[in-house]
């Protein structure tokens, strides 16, 4: 017990959100540099293009350059074991991205120096504060002078509602950086350029602040503005406050650019020392955590196909509680089945090793035979908790999908329903038509997503057809007959894969008005049941 606590208190489980073009390669990168992962930047962006990419293994994402679906990076750095897990980076994202947020137990936000808050990243933020965890923010690309510090501060907490604690803070002035000030240590340190465009690990040179031999390299500019900036931040800014950190109500934010290496390892230093270790999850019977004597992980991410040459699925869990050992056998509660785990994996890049132990914190893949579905619950064998507060996304838009040749129906079939399984898309049938299904996604992108791997990996051409709804709603209610349901103009009748009817609608005030009209009925964003007992 005290092994698995001890190795449970070492894990960083966290992923870094941001509006596309931050830098979040990169500084994931630079990450895997400092931690020794890679001993050369630019090997991760490079794959990029390669057909080694490290999370794009689609060919979609080759093509684009983006990464669709998530993935996990582990490192070791000075005694702690840490799990990055890697967002999709695109604008369209799916709910992918939501529910790899519920694997993490902190979240970087990462920012660009000259945009601030953008779109994207506050959705995942939101994600993240309705979750309750920490949030550390990052300003990436100081090497860029973009906007004043005092204005980030500002805007994050006018934009997203959170207050900043600077933990370092940007030395130079106009824009012409060469260091950070660590606020805790009152130390600073100054980088050399190596010329090597931040492809290795930068020397610096750290001292406290109050070495005059510093105030002569920097200038006396520079020196001045880093002192009346400090000063003024000590007087008028928040108190450094761990409680309200860990409730994701104060966010610690670090100045540096991932591409220069400025900042970066400072940055992980003081980020494994403040991030949480493994938090305890809820589940149907308590909570599950580092010091419970039961093993427990949920399924986070399914994904098909990654390796082409294998053909296989994977299905990436989370363990929150217990010793997970390979060749272990496992309740799956929603199936009721027992099963073996024998061939378990991790992932650095497209390299995987088989994993023989691993504790809370950890993320696995598990080769899946086909019985697993986002948000399961594997805990000991006999027992039944599931965990709790798994989101459902309800989809928002919707098209109507079918095989262009009706010869190759039974792989079309087979396609759908091994990507709904992997929680991509949801598809609902039409009562009456055989032929077609209806999908519905989060994100467009999906869309083209389904195409492309019907076709690349089932073989399989569709005809798509967009439909107008926006909205849908399970229905249920005492004595239910959805045909009886009254103001359904414009609505469509579907059945989900476990033949619970629900509506497409156009829009949340048509919604309202056919929820007036049929006070007997309830309408619900996500579907009406739990898991098997
Ligand atoms: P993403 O994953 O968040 O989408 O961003 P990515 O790391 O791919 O970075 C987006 C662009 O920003 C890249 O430039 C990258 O080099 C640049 N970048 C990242 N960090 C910094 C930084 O600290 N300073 C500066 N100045 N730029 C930074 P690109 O031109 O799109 O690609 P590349 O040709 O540099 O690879």
């Amino acid at each position: 017990m005290d092994d698995i606590i001890d190795q449970a208190n070492k894990r960083r489980t966290f992923a870094i959100i941001s509006h596309p073009d931050a830098g979040k390669t990169t500084l994931t990168e630079k990450l895997l540099l400092y931690g020794g992962a890679i001993h050369l930047a630019g090997s991760v962006k490079a794959r990029k293009t390669t057909k080694h990419a490290t999370s794009d293994w689609m060919e979609i994402e080759k093509q684009r350059g983006i990464s669709v679906t998530s993935s996990v990076l582990q490192f070791d750095y000075h005694g702690f074991r840490v799990n990055i897990l890697d967002t999709p980076g695109h604008q369209d994202f799916s709910e992918d991205t939501y529910r790899t947020l519920m694997a993490a137990d902190s979240a970087v936000m990462l920012i660009d120096v000259a945009k601030g808050v953008e779109e994207q990243t506050k959705k995942l933020f939101k994600v993240c504060k309705d979750r309750g965890i920490p949030i550390f923010t990052f300003v990436n690309k100081l090497d860029r002078f973009g906007r004043n510090p005092f204005e980030l501060m500002e805007e994050l907490e006018k934009v997203l509602g959170i207050r900043a604690y600077p933990m370092n803070w940007p030395v130079g002035v106009d824009g012409n950086y060469n260091g950070v000030y660590n606020r805790r240590l009152a130390q600073i340190e100054l980088f050399d350029k190596d010329g090597s465009h931040g492809q290795r690990a930068l020397k610096s040179t750290v001292g406290n602040v109050n070495d005059p031999a510093f105030r002569q390299i920097l200038g006396d500019a520079a020196y001045q503005t880093l002192t009346d900036d400090i000063e003024l931040l000590d007087m008028a800014g928040d108190q450094f406050d761990y409680e309200k950190v860990a409730k994701g109500e104060l966010t610690p934010m670090f100045f540096g650019s991932a591409m220069t290496n400025f900042g970066v390892q400072p940055f992980l230093e003081e980020f494994l020392r403040l991030a949480p270790a493994p938090t305890p999850r809820q589940t149907s019977e308590g909570t599950a955590g580092m010091d419970s004597d039961f093993f427990s992980a949920f399924v986070f991410k399914i994904q098909a196909n990654m390796n082409p040459a294998h053909r296989d699925r994977i299905a990436f869990i989370r363990i929150c509680s217990g010793k997970f050992e390979r060749g272990m056998t496992v309740q799956h509660v929603q199936s009721g089945k027992q099963i073996k785990l024998s061939q378990p994996q991790q992932f650095l890049a497209q390299d995987r090793t088989i994993v023989d132990d691993a504790y809370p914190g950890d993320i696995i893949g598990l080769f899946d035979p086909g019985v697993f579905g986002i948000g399961d619950t594997l805990c000991p064998v006999g027992q039944h908790f599931y965990f709790q507060d798994f989101p459902v996304f309800p989809p928002e838009q919707f098209a109507r999908v079918q095989a262009k040749d009706t010869m190759k129906r039974k792989q079309f079939v087979k396609g759908m329903t091994q990507l709904t399984q992997e929680g991509a898309v949801q598809v609902f049938q039409q009562p009456d038509v055989m032929e077609s299904f209806v999908i519905g996604v989060v994100g467009s992108l999906q869309f083209e997503v389904l195409e492309y791997r019907l076709k690349q990996e089932y073989g399989v051409d569709i005809l798509m057809h967009q439909l107008p709804y926006g909205v849908a709603r399970w229905i249920t209610g005492d004595g239910l007959n959805p045909k009886a349901l009254k103001s359904m103009d414009n609505c469509m009748l579907l059945l989900d894969t476990k033949d619970r009817p629900l509506i497409l609608i156009t829009t949340e005030w048509q919604l309202n008005w056919v929820q007036e009209r049929n006070p007997g009925v309830e309408f619900r964003s996500t579907p009406p049941d739990l898991p098997k007992e």
